[in-house]
């Protein structure tokens, strides 16, 4: 269940799960849904996919159309609703978790977790320590894909860009209680610090020049 106390159980986004989806592809002009898109296309019929803050789950959905046995785990009760209304409109199954993701502890772990919008929810240490988790939480050799915001690709006007889309919403959510107040994360230096190798990065550009943009990366984990 939620409200397990951990530092991770902080941000649930029930309240907005009606207008979630809608808001992310206005906001982003449809680069979210094709960064998470691109995240979906890394996974394979059959493997064992855990989906982390799924949220209403688009992308869960096409994981199970693809063929992915697929868990999907997140705080928010309405989040999840939206999300089996989703599969039950398609004929699609899914294991549903209302709960925290610091608290699952599943018996095997996963060939692939997805963690799409996820990790900016918190500063860069609790990410840190969230990736830890995750890591425990896939096969050795496994992948893990993940979606945000990216990094400005160089240059004072690349960052002057990036920074004038992404802060007024970062200040937004943060003011809302939906994230902390953060940098956008370097996944070129979280990932590797938390075991996993990065190979394939896409970049999906808002305007169709190179700032701002979403990122989707997979990432696989070293033994
Ligand atoms: C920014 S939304 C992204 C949702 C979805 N992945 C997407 O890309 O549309 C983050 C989601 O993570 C969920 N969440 C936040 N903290 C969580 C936690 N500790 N465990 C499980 N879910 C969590 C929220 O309820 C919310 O649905």
């Amino acid at each position: 269940m939620s409200g397990s106390g951990t530092p991770f159980a902080a941000h649930p986004y029930g309240a907005v799960a009606a207008v979630y989806d809608e808001l992310a592809a206005l906001y982003s002009l449809g680069a979210i849904d094709r960064s998470k898109r691109a995240g979906v296309s890394a996974l394979a019929p059959g493997e064992r996919v855990l989906f982390v803050g799924a949220g209403r789950g688009s992308d869960v959905v096409g994981a199970v159309r693809r063929g992915c046995r697929v868990t999907a785990v997140d705080l928010a009760p309405a989040m999840l609703a939206r999300l089996r209304a989703s599969l039950d409109r398609e004929g699609l199954a899914a294991e549903t978790i209302l709960g925290d993701v610091a608290d699952h502890r599943p018996a095997e772990p996963y060939d692939a977790l997805v963690a799409h919008y996820f990790l900016n929810l918190w500063d860069t240490p609790l990410a840190g320590a969230m990736l830890a988790h995750l890591r425990s939480l896939v096969r050795p050799g496994g992948r893990l894909v993940v979606a945000d915001f990216a990094r400005p690709s160089g240059g004072s006007v690349a960052s002057l860009l990036a920074n004038a889309y992404y802060r007024p919403i970062d200040w937004l959510a943060w003011a809302l209680g939906y994230c902390a107040l953060h940098p956008i994360l370097d996944y070129g230096v979280l990932l590797p610090a938390a075991g996993f190798r990065i190979t394939r990065e896409q970049r999906f550009a808002v305007l169709g020049i190179r700032d701002p943009a979403y990122v989707s990366i997979v990432a696989q984990r070293i033994d």
